[in-house]
């Protein structure tokens, strides 16, 4: 039976059992109520309320336990999608570093050993060829490492973020400021995982859109829940625009009871996400 029609069923039996006891008990109430009447009249109120609670208790006690049920199903399988999505990107970083990878160090090496061997007016061409290769290498390894965050498993969230400002702020230009308070709680893996991945997306936007000069990363409590920010001062964006980056962002807070705010103006960008402390 629907819970509505539970509700409405013991609740019209308990009202019904009052008006009867009402139709048959020796009382009456006079014109002007007297303290005796009122002192019957809460008695039977309460009579009533305590009735109408114990049988809603333990009729609703099963619907109570499928509430519980499909919550922890909910959560079991938010922890398989970010787990999913992180087996994806550990799949593509290892295709990467081994394919790629291993393809552009053999043109590395054999462009090497041609540069030596080449006459002297294409060993320059042929080193800047070279050099362009390095550095597609590096990039290479640069993206391999930053789809799979091993620091994170290795040395926590503040080490692995402040490994990812270090990063940020040789490839950007930009000056980065990183502020971690001192004892904060701690979180789920699945809710470190999606603050690093945030601080992620956030620190590369700000790289590759904001333009911004300095960007403040700060990691913070804020209640029961701990907070990541993640400021530019750069010229800001439309922020009903969402690209699947931030689409992501979003996703992913969802994923672990988080909340995404992005607040956007002329003088910088701020992505805030507040996420819950794990349960003690
Ligand atoms: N910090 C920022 N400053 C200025 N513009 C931004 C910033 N962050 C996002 N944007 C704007 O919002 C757009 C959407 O960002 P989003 O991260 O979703 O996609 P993207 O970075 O373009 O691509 P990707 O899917 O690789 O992340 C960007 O193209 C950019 O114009
Ligand atoms: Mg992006």
């Amino acid at each position: 039976m629907p819970v509505y029609w539970k509700v409405f069923l013991i609740n019209g039996t308990v009202l019904g059992a009052a008006t009867l006891s009402l139709v048959l008990a020796p009382v009456s109430v006079s014109r002007q109520v007297v303290v005796s009447e009122v002192l019957v009249l809460t008695i039977g109120l309460g009579i009533m309320l305590l009735a109408n609670a114990l049988v809603l208790r333990t009729s609703l006690a099963p619907v109570d336990r499928v509430i519980r049920e499909m919550r922890a199903e909910q959560d079991a399988s938010n922890a398989r999608a970010l787990a999913a999505q992180e087996a994806e990107r550990h799949r593509i970083a290892q295709e990467l570093h081994d394919e790629v990878g291993q393809n552009l160090t053999v043109v590395l090496l054999g462009l090497k050993q041609l540069e030596r061997r080449a006459p002297a007016d294409l060993a320059a061409e042929l080193a800047l060829l070279r050099e362009a290769t390095r550095d597609g290498l590096d990039d290479v390894r640069r993206v391999a490492r930053q789809l799979r965050p091993g620091v994170l498993e290795d040395l926590g969230l503040t080490s692995a973020l402040a490994s990812l400002t270090n990063d940020f702020a040789e490839h950007s230009g930009a000056s980065v400021r990183r502020v971690v308070a001192p004892g904060l709680p701690p979180l789920t893996s699945e809710a470190e995982l999606v603050v690093y991945r945030v601080a992620q997306e956030a620190l590369t936007n700000a790289a590759r859109h904001a333009a911004a000069h300095d960007v403040t990363l700060s990691l913070t409590r804020a209640g029961d829940r701990v907070v990541l920010e993640v400021t530019d001062d750069g010229h800001g964006f439309d922020t009903t625009r969402d690209g699947a980056g931030l689409r992501g962002m979003r996703e992913r807070a969802t994923l672990v009871a988080g909340d995404l705010t992005l607040r956007s103006a002329s003088h910088g960008t701020t992505v805030r996400l507040a996420v819950p402390v794990a349960p003690a």
